[in-house]
């Protein structure tokens, strides 16, 4: 009986973690606890914490007589939508969350334990980086934890959430896994903070500006997803791991679909504008096409040119990424272009169906795209989407021009089905920049330029740029009437499940980056 009092005694002080005071301070800055956390995040009752005893070893400034309740991390495992994930949460109330050689290895175990069993695994963290008092020890910690994060990399799914400060080197870890959350007021990452760069460079920057939730949603592209408060962060976390497998080698469950996979949409046959100059919502077409409207946005403050996300289509997970004519006409510039090639590799690796709706002028123009390297960055799309084996299907709603045609997955690079509608047009350019060009010295001799110009336009458009050239080349399978998009998809996928496309065997390839 006493053997369980003291159990129970020991338990209990843990739980406490860094004691009332910094629970009291911790919930004042608007924060639950790392428990508090777990708890709302995962299935009631589900948690199980392992390594609750764990302490450092650490005999420098004092450390031999300093408490680390839980070494300042719970680590375990639970449910999420009765699915087993492996969870560490740094608890800040305990020596600021920092990370020492136990608190490392508390989160390396769960990592390993993870990839073991092919569970996703989900990282809070909070924490003032490494522990000062533990030096090089600390240091190592960090890389142990870089290096799972890269095997466990394409096998399972990893997502990093940032609850509070994520400083220094320790913000490798969260940007080498798939998935970075991040909550307004609460979460800060960045390599140095306001203090070092004022004392660098003399820049003012508060810390929410230099490295919050919005700047790296909108600004460096850094995280995924952003949102008002933990709770609705938890929420969402649930949300995508519905659409996500447990491992590379998983089915991921199909969803019940209550949406008529018939369904036709005689909106969509209107939504083309009769000008080609002018732009509509691409997001109009996504919510028709998906099931029950559901649509999980990846990045929708980043590079908003083009929209990526998760979709069902019968019920099954679907990733689609689609050009955005209302934002810089939908060109591909250097941020589109990382963003999807990321976009794509993720889905690929978790055999997740790609579906692409293409309505693309070309590339951005412009010096700031050429000296930041877009012959690099735009290489990134089309080498992402050719090493791409998941079945693939694209839908042309509009434009389809040069190298954005194929950047966007033409057949040649993959596509196993190409739909396009009515409104389409492919071709190498735009037809006034074609038809300023071959047409050039009939439009200069002419005696109304202007006019001559239009018509040549107009016939440049009406020969080259629709979609039954491409039709009659087979690089087009079908051209369709919008309104029954949703069905021909849904048939393609399915004719597609069983797809197996072999490489050729490779260390690995090489991406430009
Ligand atoms: C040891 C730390 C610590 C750390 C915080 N604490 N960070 N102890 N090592 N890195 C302790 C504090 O001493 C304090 O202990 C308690 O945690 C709470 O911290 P406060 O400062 O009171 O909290 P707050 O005012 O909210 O400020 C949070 C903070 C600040 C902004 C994170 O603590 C801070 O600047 N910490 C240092 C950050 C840092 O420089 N870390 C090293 C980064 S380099 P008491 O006993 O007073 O309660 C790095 C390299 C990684 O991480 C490289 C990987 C490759």
């Amino acid at each position: 009986m006493k053997k369980l009092e003291q159990l129970n005694t020991l338990k209990n002080q843990i739980k406490l973690g860094g004691g009332e005071k910094a629970v009291q301070k911790q919930h004042e800055k608007g924060k639950y606890t790392a428990r508090e956390r777990i708890i709302r995040l995962l299935d009631k009752g589900s948690f199980v914490e392992i390594d609750t005893f764990v302490e450092h070893r650490c005999v420098n400034f004092g450390m031999d007589k300093k408490k680390a309740p839980g070494e300042g991390v719970v680590t375990g495992y639970g449910t999420i939508n009765g699915r087993l994930i492996y969870i560490f949460a740094q608890d800040f109330t305990v020596i600021g969350g920092s990370l020492g050689e136990m608190h490392a290895a508390k989160i390396c175990k769960a990592q390993e334990m993870a990839l073991k069993v092919g569970a996703p695994i989900i990282g809070i963290n909070d924490s003032g980086g490494a522990r000062i008092q533990e030096g090089v020890d600390a240091l190592s910690g960090y890389g142990k934890i870089f290096y799972n994060n890269t095997i466990s990399s394409g096998v399972i799914p990893q997502i990093s959430v940032i609850l509070g400060p994520c400083a220094g080197g320790a913000v490798y870890s969260p940007a080498l896994t798939d998935f970075i959350f991040m909550v307004e007021n609460t979460s800060k990452m960045f390599i140095t903070g306001p203090q070092v760069i004022k004392t660098v460079t003399g820049e003012n920057v508060s810390a929410e500006d230099l490295g919050g939730a919005m700047t790296h949603n909108k600004i460096s592209g850094v995280a995924h997803f952003y949102d008002n408060s933990e709770d609705e962060c938890f929420e969402k976390i649930r949300h995508l791991l519905s659409f996500l497998p447990q491992n590379n080698l998983e089915t991921i469950p199909k969803s019940n679909n209550i949406d008529n996979i018939n369904r036709l949409d005689k909106n969509l046959n209107n939504i083309i504008p009769e000008n080609p100059n002018k732009a509509y919502d691409m997001k109009n077409i996504i919510y028709s096409l998906t099931d029950n409207n559901e649509f999980l946005e990846y990045q929708p403050y980043y590079a908003e040119n083009i929209i990526t996300g998760f979709i069902r289509l019968n019920g099954e997970t679907v990733g689609v990424i689609a050009n955005q004519p209302n934002k810089l006409a939908g060109c591909l510039d250097i941020n589109a272009s990382d963003k999807s090639s990321r976009f794509i590799r993720t889905c690929d690796a978790y055999n997740i169906p790609l579906l692409n709706l293409i309505d693309v002028p070309g590339f951005l123009p412009g010096t700031s795209q050429e000296y930041g390297g877009i012959i690099r960055h735009g290489a990134k799309m089309l080498y992402a989407y050719s090493e791409t084996t998941v079945p693939k299907v694209s839908v042309i709603t509009r434009k389809a021009y040069g190298g954005s045609y194929l950047a966007m997955c033409s057949k040649d690079l993959g596509a196993d089905v190409v739909l396009a509608w009515p409104s389409s047009e492919i071709a190498v350019m735009g037809p006034s920049g074609a038809a300023n060009i071959i047409f050039r010295k009939e439009i200069e001799a002419a005696e109304n330029s202007e006019a001559k110009r239009q018509e040549k336009i107009d016939e440049y458009r009406n020969t080259v740029a629709n979609p039954y050239i491409a039709a009659s080349r087979g690089f087009v399978d079908d051209v369709i009437e919008p309104a029954e998009t949703r069905k021909r998809i849904i048939s393609a996928f399915d004719m597609l499940a069983g797809k197996r496309e072999q490489r050729p065997v490779k260390k690995h390839g090489n991406i430009p980056l």
